[in-house]
């Protein structure tokens, strides 16, 4: 991950309009993602509304009621995210936009769905917004099957004891491990990374506080890991023992979070009887050269009916790491097996892939997959 480094971009339709924008190093530089922050609105807030806004936006925005507050920071929030499609689809796509070519609108849940006329299918950012005592932070992301989800909050507004009812205990032993002079600035990106999530996942925090669970940090890396429990693990089951890695930087007085989850992975994710026809293709042609003439069967085993050897168990589990891109206990596996002076059975191998891809035997599978 990037350190972070704020970074004046230049913007020739915008500049005239804004003292402050920059682009946010939170996420790494893999990520084909922009995120940008907007710092305050001009006085000419109409004519900047004119200039940015598409006609259904402007619609929108004239009707929104309640205080001036609310409709000056979903302003700024549509400068930001507006600013990070445009460097996005600069930057990956050759495509270049003015602001009212970009429509961003909020679903039934208010969550950001961009659409417009410069925008061309299979080129569809998905967005995500926050705003928070007159900045706006926007982060677009070139896959439409991705999850995004972005939250900044100042730091410089002492908040008293909201971690009793904002964090689980558990949370709350995290936090304590911490050395005091860091403890509250990790206490507001841990509330950020919540609401980065509750913001990729398109339902804010609505599932409740506790349903999205911080279980791990890393402070060197500002990298904070997320878990859904509860209530959003039974609206997400396909989420069900991941690990939903978000980023966190503090700059100045803000602290910035964002999370990428790219929901292709969770959509590979196979049903255990997928997972046995690759395993028995596999062993079909491993066995090929070994003069093995019999069907290779569920209940096969590997050592003493196929013929493996260690060496060929190691390179069996290799390739089923490769192929599902993902890292599974197999040496404790072998070792145990190895101990017990016991055989593997193509079903039991099944199961063991089964498990670490998809969570505990018993789970309904087919609900878990994403359609
Ligand atoms: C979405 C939510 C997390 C936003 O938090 P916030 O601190 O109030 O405001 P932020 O500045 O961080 O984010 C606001 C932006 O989130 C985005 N947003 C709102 N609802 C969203 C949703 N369901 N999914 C994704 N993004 C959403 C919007 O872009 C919004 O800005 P805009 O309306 O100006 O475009 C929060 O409002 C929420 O959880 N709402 C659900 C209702 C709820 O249960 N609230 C109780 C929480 S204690």
């Amino acid at each position: 991950m990037n350190a972070f480094g704020s970074m004046l971009y230049d913007s020739s339709v915008m500049r005239a309009y804004t003292p402050a924008r920059y682009a946010v190093d939170v996420l790494p530089e893999s990520a084909r993602a922009v995120c940008c922050r907007v710092d305050g609105l001009p006085a000419e807030i109409n004519s900047f509304a004119d200039s940015i806004l598409t006609a259904a936006e402007r619609d929108y925005w004239q009707s929104m009621r309640g205080v001036d507050k609310r409709r000056h920071e979903w302003l700024l929030g549509r400068a930001a995210a507006k600013d990070a499609v445009r460097l996005l689809l600069e930057q990956y796509a050759d495509l270049w936009l003015s602001p009212d070519q970009i429509e961003i609108l909020p679903d039934a849940y208010g969550c950001p769905r961009v659409s417009g006329t410069g925008i061309r299918a299979g080129l569809q950012p998905v967005v995500s917004i926050a705003h928070s005592h007159g900045v706006a932070v926007g982060l677009a992301v070139l896959d439409p099957g991705a999850l995004a989800g972005v939250d900044l909050e100042g730091t410089f507004r002492h908040r008293e004891n909201y971690e009793s009812i904002a964090f689980h205990p558990d949370e709350r032993r995290i936090l304590a491990d911490i050395a005091p002079d860091l403890a509250e600035e990790w206490a507001l990106r841990m509330w950020c990374a919540k609401e980065a999530v509750g913001k990729a996942l398109g339902r804010g925090l609505s599932h409740g506080l506790l349903a999205l669970r911080i279980t791990h940090m890393d402070i060197a890396g500002g990298l904070l890991g997320v878990e859904l429990r509860d209530a959003a693990l039974d609206q997400f089951p396909e989420l069900r023992g991941k690990l939903l890695t978000v980023y966190t930087v503090r700059e100045s007085d803000f602290v910035f979070s964002a999370i990428i989850y790219q929901q292709g992975a969770v959509r590979m994710r196979p049903s255990r009887q997928e997972i046995l026809d690759y395993l028995l293709q596999k062993m079909g042609e491993l066995t090929q050269d070994w003069d093995y003439t019999e069907p290779v069967r569920p209940e096969s085993l590997l050592f003493s009916e196929l013929g493996f050897e260690s060496l060929d168990a190691v390179v069996l589990c290799t390739a089923i790491q490769e192929h599902y891109q993902t890292p599974m206990p197999f040496a404790e596996l072998l070792a145990e097996i190895g101990q017990q002076q016991r055989d593997l059975s193509i079903d039991e191998l099944t199961t063991f892939v089964d498990t670490h891809l998809n969570g505990p035997a018993g789970s309904d599978h087919a609900t878990r997959r994403l359609q």
